[in-house]
């Protein structure tokens, strides 16, 4: 459904991403980890078009989209839903405005159906009667479910997740997991998370991708990824500071 092409991004000096290929099939879940700094936001950035890549290509669905006018790349940004990472809702808009956000400036719906809309997102992450509160009244793993909310109120073909489960205690991460499983099912979707949080990764994914020094350097399922021989998923999936992955 994705096909990213031998994609490159650098910010002056810093060639962060250095020919990245990923395909991710229709209807799976593709969790791509890797250290902090490798470029896995910015590679979910350039996806949905936040950042241009300097090189190489993004394939959506037989169509390359890093070739796409204005109208096209517009009802491609449409079939995409997004968590980014730590929430990043908006502090001065209730609950119900962050949710109703993309719906209220994409279609024209009465307040009405905006409202149902919104309290039927919100029931599936399991909140309700919070469409009046701020933010900053929201512990951080509600903000992640109202994010989650946000990112399914359009009806997304595709979802990325930006750190789902990151600063959140294991109970509420699981939680979390269990709801990105739960959406897949219920909404079809096709996701590509992106996360450190080993627990998680092996919980949601259908397919892992490892990020390193700006390409990807392994891929397989959770099984295939926890008996990897690559010494640098093993470093990485055992979190030891001992291996060929530097710390500096
Ligand atoms: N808009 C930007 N301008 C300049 N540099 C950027 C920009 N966005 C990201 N970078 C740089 O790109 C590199 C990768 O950043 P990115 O946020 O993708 O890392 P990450 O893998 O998501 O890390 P983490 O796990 O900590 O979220 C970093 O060196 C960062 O400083
Ligand atoms: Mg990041």
């Amino acid at each position: 459904m994705i096909r990213i092409v031998n994609l490159y991004k650098s910010f002056g000096s810093n060639h962060v991403l250095r020919g990245v290929d990923l395909e991710i099939r229709k209807g799976e879940t593709m969790v791509i980890i890797g250290r902090s700094g490798e470029g896995k936001s910015v590679l979910l950035k350039t996806i949905v078009k936040l950042l241009e890549p300097d090189h190489g290509e993004i394939w959506f669905g037989g169509k390359n989209i890093t070739a796409a006018g204005e109208k096209e790349k517009e009802a491609y940004l449409r079939r995409f839903g997004v968590l980014f990472q730590g929430a990043a809702l908006f502090d001065s808009l209730s609950v119900e405005e962050n949710v109703s956000f993309g719906l209220r400036r994409m279609k024209n719906l009465p307040e009405k159906e905006i409202a149902r809309i919104v309290r039927e997102r919100l029931a599936m992450v399991g909140l309700r009667d919070i469409e009046g509160k701020y933010p900053s009244e929201l512990s951080g793993g509600m903000k992640k479910r109202v994010a989650l909310a946000r990112a399914i109120a359009m009806d997304p073909e595709v979802i990325l997740y930006d750190e789902p489960t990151t600063g959140v205690d294991p109970i509420m991460a699981d939680a979390i997991n269990d709801l990105i499983l739960d959406m897949k099912k219920k909404l079809s979707l096709t996701s590509v998370a992106v996360t450190h949080d080993m627990v998680s990764a092996y919980k949601i994914a259908d397919r892992m991708a490892m990020l390193h020094e700006g390409r990807i350097v392994g891929m397989g399922t959770p099984a295939q990824i926890k008996k990897s021989r690559n010494p640098l998923i093993r470093q990485f999936i055992s979190g030891s500071a001992q291996g060929p992955i530097r710390l500096v």
